[in-house]
């Protein structure tokens, strides 16, 4: 769907919750956290093999974050539940490798010090 919330009646809350589904479900249960969703058709952020000065602007674009500035940025990584659903992703998915309040204290470093973007090739 251009939203990125699914295809026409087919949104992806038909099948993703609010919440993960109970571990009695087993393997391969449609996991759930609130407005689930992909970013929408107009702002892909499709982040796997981006180079790390390219992943960095493309974080700090507000025409393709959401319009986010720093302090919402930061918001949005330390409470937006959709966010939060990657350390907690249900039975048989790996959460994020790095503990959530570890990054939230680095992203604030980052933010804190003008989001500064590595110089790819230096
Ligand atoms: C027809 C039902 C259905 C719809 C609609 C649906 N999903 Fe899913 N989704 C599933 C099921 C079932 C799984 C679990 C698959 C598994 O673990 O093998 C899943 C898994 C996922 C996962 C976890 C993948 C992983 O690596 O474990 C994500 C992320 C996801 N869906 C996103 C979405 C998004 C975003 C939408 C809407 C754009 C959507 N889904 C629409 C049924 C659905």
């Amino acid at each position: 769907g251009m939203d990125g919330k699914g295809a026409a009646g087919l949104p992806c809350a038909t099948c993703h919750a609010e919440s993960n589904p109970p571990a009695s479900y087993g393997a391969h249960a449609p996991p759930g956290a609130p407005h689930w969703s992909l970013p929408p058709a107009a702002h892909k952020m499709a982040w796997i093999g981006l180079p790390a000065d390219q992943l960095c602007a493309m974080i700090k674009d507000r025409s393709s974050n959401g319009d986010r500035d720093f302090a919402a940025l930061i918001k949005h990584v330390s409470d937006d539940k959709l966010v939060l659903w990657g350390w907690n992703p249900g039975q048989g998915r790996a959460p994020v490798p790095v503990p959530h309040d570890i990054f939230v204290t680095q992203f604030k470093l980052w933010a804190d010090a003008g989001g500064p973007c590595p110089v790819v090739g230096s």
